[in-house]
């Protein structure tokens, strides 16, 4: 279970956090600019390369598995952890090679991934801009149906072309949704394929699912797992732009399926069509999703029948302008 604070809970325990790379720092070819994110299996840093190029370096550090000696390297907490840490480990480096394969303009780059430190990091090209979840928290009013249609619909070539090398993502949500500060293009991030493999093998590592936007099979077996698992956290990720929060988990619903349709609860605010898709790919039973990505793209880039008058809270703006307002002003 992810806490407040990112760490993970380990039987009962949380474990401490452990230092980041002090800012400064000389990572092979990379001089580490400043932390940008903690999570429970990594840290992400904000680095420059040899050519003073903008990198973001992502270091494997489970929490609950590993600490950080002397300042630098890593290491498992304790013997028990250290088969884990190891299997986790490698399974981050082949998620590093596989991703290193796709080059795609709505995933992100992986530049590179080496080991140091005793432990893992990878790569990736620097991106000016917010994630979708910032965006929702922070300025609700530009999140609009062509605004959604636009950000899904070229989303969705990216995770094509994800599917198409016969892996799966895993963790889509809003978090994990990059909106490019210069057009508002999205780049999918965080794989979450190493996690899912090192919480289905650790009994000590809680699962990692991101309540609400992963689908049910995630909760009953790997095995189950699909293009149609992505499909289902898509139409909750769509479904919190709309909310503002996530939909019920999963595993609540398989119990008592509470969750109201999208067409009930926003009817007469977006098109019917788009609140159809966010049902068809919310559906319990895998079979019942849109059967492909690409069926998925294809409705949702589908004019609607009927264009709607945006709700009265929304400004009369155009998507690009509310884009460039919004994002154009970031330098992170
Ligand atoms: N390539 C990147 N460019 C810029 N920022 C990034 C990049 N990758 C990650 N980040 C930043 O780090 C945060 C966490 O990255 P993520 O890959 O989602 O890791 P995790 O959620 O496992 O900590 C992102 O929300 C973003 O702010
Ligand atoms: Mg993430």
């Amino acid at each position: 279970m992810v806490t407040s604070n990112n760490s993970i809970s380990l039987s009962g325990m949380t474990s401490q956090s452990n230092a980041p790379l002090p800012n400064g720092y000389q990572l092979l070819n990379y001089r580490i600019d400043k932390q940008l994110s903690r999570g429970g299996f990594s840290l992400v840093y904000r680095a420059y390369d040899e050519h003073n190029n903008l990198v973001a370096i992502k270091e494997y550090l489970p929490s609950a598995l590993a600490l950080r000696k002397d300042g630098y390297s890593v290491e498992a907490s304790s013997d028990d952890c250290q088969a884990v840490f190891r299997y986790g480990m490698r399974c981050f480096f082949e998620e590093g090679r596989a991703l290193a394969r796709i080059v795609h303009p709505n995933v992100v780059r992986v530049l590179n991934f080496f080991r140091a430190n005793e432990t893992v990091y990878m790569v990736m090209r620097y991106e000016r801009g917010r994630t979708l979840q910032d965006q929702i928290q922070s300025h609700k009013d530009t999140i609009n149906e062509s605004f959604i249609r636009h950000v899904f619909g070229h989303l969705l070539n990216g995770l094509r072309e994800v599917h198409t090398y016969k892996l799966l993502h895993l963790d889509i949500k809003p978090a994990n949704i990059y909106l490019r500060a210069t057009d508002g293009s999205p780049v999918l991030l965080d794989f979450g394929a190493a996690r899912q493999t090192l919480t289905r093998d650790s009994p000590k590592l809680n699962p990692m699912y991101t309540p609400g936007f992963a689908p049910p099979e995630q909760y009953q077996g790997l095995d189950l797992l699909g293009p149609w698992s992505d499909i289902y956290s898509v139409g909750a990720s769509i479904f919190s732009c709309l909310a503002g929060v996530a939909p019920q988990s999963a595993d609540a619903r398989l119990y008592e399926d509470k969750q109201e349709s999208a067409r009930k609860i926003w009817h007469g605010q977006y098109s019917d069509e788009l609140l159809e898709i966010i049902d068809w790919c919310l559906r319990l039973d895998p079979q019942e999703r849109p059967p492909s990505v690409f069926a998925l793209q294809k409705v949702l880039i589908e004019e609607p029948k009927k264009v709607l008058e945006e709700p009265k809270n929304v400004r009369k703006k155009n998507f690009l302008m509310n884009l460039r307002e919004t994002l154009g002003l970031g330098d992170r």
